[in-house]
């Protein structure tokens, strides 16, 4: 399968950098074919709802979109990885989600789905907004959520890599 993973953080070396890795040793391992996009990095204007996408033009923005977008649409399973910032997930991964819209019809279909979040706090409370965006976002695009990862106690890399989460990513990878 195609697997396309977007990652948000602006940490080369944090914590959901480390998921995503784990994640992806797993997959690869499964003979799966991965395409990484690191939001952080990468020129992605937010979504100012012009609509000009909607009414027969492009998106007003050529940025790195460009570069995403095809890997998106030919994608069998799209994994979102970002660390939780305020209780969703961070800037950075979400303009790039608002950017789907340029593609909304040709979105919606048999995709699969995950997401994988990293996080001070000790309670997975944290992350019900991320949840419940992802969620309720799967749901709309009739995507399959195929499983998450909510690592807690996990404020640093140091803290992260002495729980089972690493793992439980690298298996979510491998079960795809
Ligand atoms: C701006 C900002 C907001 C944050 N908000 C939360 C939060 O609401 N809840 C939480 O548990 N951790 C919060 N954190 C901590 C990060 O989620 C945590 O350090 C995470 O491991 C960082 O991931 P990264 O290394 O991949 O960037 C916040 C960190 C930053 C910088």
């Amino acid at each position: 399968m195609k697997v396309l993973v977007i990652t948000g953080s602006a940490h080369k070396n944090g914590t959901s950098a480390h998921l995503a890795e784990k994640f992806i040793d797993g997959a690869t391992e499964s003979r799966h074919e991965v395409y990484r996009f690191d939001a952080a990095f990468k020129n992605v204007r937010p979504c100012i709802g012009c609509d000009k996408c909607q009414n027969g033009g492009s998106c007003a923005f050529q940025d790195d979109m460009g570069e995403l977008n095809p890997k998106l649409l030919e994608a069998d399973v799209v994994v979102f990885v970002s660390p939780i910032y305020y209780y969703d997930i961070n800037a950075q991964i979400k303009t790039v989600i608002d950017r789907f819209y340029a593609n909304d019809a040709k979105l919606h279909g048999s995709k699969k789905a995950a997401i994988m979040l990293t996080m001070a706090d000790a309670s997975e409370e944290s992350a019900e907004g991320a949840l419940g965006s992802f969620k309720g976002m799967t749901k709309y695009l009739g995507w399959e959520p195929v499983g998450s990862v909510v690592a807690t106690n996990s404020w640093t890399l140091e803290m992260l890599q002495k729980t089972d989460f690493p793992r439980q990513a690298y298996e979510l990878g491998k079960s795809l």
